[in-house]
């Protein structure tokens, strides 16, 4: 897809260089945050400036799959043909109303690992959902856990100064949708996770393995697979401890053995499953 740039765009850009660090990028669903996520990470790659892009968004993933945030460091103009994420998170709903807290924490632990890495500018994108008490409730938390030093604010009207105007201390850089932001239906958005996660799954093989030293989390905590019926078809988050390795289809289960589908050739390391609320089939 071309990127068309709104003149502005440029101008953007100087500033982030100036500032430097973290920049959160907000605006309603449709109004352009991972368009133009994509071109500041183009033009700062073009300028020699290691980028780290966190994709905060749920719903609609640019960089990794729907229902995980995720993040990739692009050191080189050349990453860019490369994307997809090098750290996956999974969270496990598409809606990230019902996740709230377990996003904020992921989002952080994002950033976080992108200061480790020294990277001059971290950009985060995020959901649409920025509406009514949840919406501020989401974007209020991840900017006070994050502190980004940034706020790129993309609002055609004023729709994001209920968030704006309780933040202190920030630069935000407000700016109009770009005139080529397009309207993606329900239907278009559930096509393209669908596409995304047949993609993802192409290929797959089941794989069991030995529910012995294996934790099983719901919503953050460790809960006993015994007691709980689990529905084939559930999303999971392989993970090891924190860390996504990758994601699987929960097939079943047996008193010792668990049947995952997924790309992965073998799950030794892997310590914890991790369940959402999303099934696949
Ligand atoms: N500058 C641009 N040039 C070309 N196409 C654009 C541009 N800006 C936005 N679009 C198109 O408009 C649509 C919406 O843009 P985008 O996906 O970036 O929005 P978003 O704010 O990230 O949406 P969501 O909240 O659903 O994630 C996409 O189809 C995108 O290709
Ligand atoms: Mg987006």
């Amino acid at each position: 897809m071309e990127i068309i740039p709104e003149p502005e765009w440029e101008e953007l850009v100087k500033k982030l260089i100036k500032h430097r660090g973290t920049a959160i990028l907000l605006g309603a669903t449709d109004s352009g945050k991972s368009t133009l996520s994509k071109y500041l990470i183009k033009e700062l790659l073009s300028r020699d400036i290691r980028v780290s892009f966190v994709d905060s968004d749920v719903g609609q993933s640019s960089l990794g799959l729907p229902g995980t945030i995720s993040m990739k460091i692009f050191n080189r103009r050349e990453d860019i043909d490369d994307f997809k994420p090098e750290r996956i998170l999974f969270i496990g709903s598409l809606n990230p109303a019902k996740k709230i807290s377990m996003i904020i924490a992921g989002t952080k632990k994002m950033v976080d690992t992108s200061k480790v890495e020294g990277v001059n500018i971290i950009l985060v994108d995020t959901t649409g959902l920025i509406t009514g008490e949840v919406g501020k409730a989401l974007k209020i938390g991840k900017i006070r856990a994050i502190k980004p030093k940034q706020i790129i604010a993309i609002q055609r009207y004023d729709e994001l100064e209920h968030i704006l105007s309780l933040i202190k201390g920030i630069q935000i850089h407000r700016l109009k949708p770009s005139r080529m932001a397009r309207h993606r239906s329900r239907e278009a958005r559930i096509k393209y996770r669908e596409k995304r996660f047949m993609e993802y799954f192409r290929g797959s093989q089941i794989i069991k393995l030995s529910s012995k030293g294996l934790e099983f989390f719901y919503n953050g905590r460790p809960f006993d697979a015994e007691d709980v019926y689990i529905e084939p078809g559930s999303l999971v988050g392989i993970n090891r401890n924190e860390d996504t390795i990758a994601l699987g289809i929960f097939e079943g289960m047996t008193l010792d053995k668990v049947a995952i589908k997924t790309p992965l050739k073998s799950l030794t390391w892997i310590n914890r499953i991790v369940f959402g609320d999303i099934i696949r089939c």
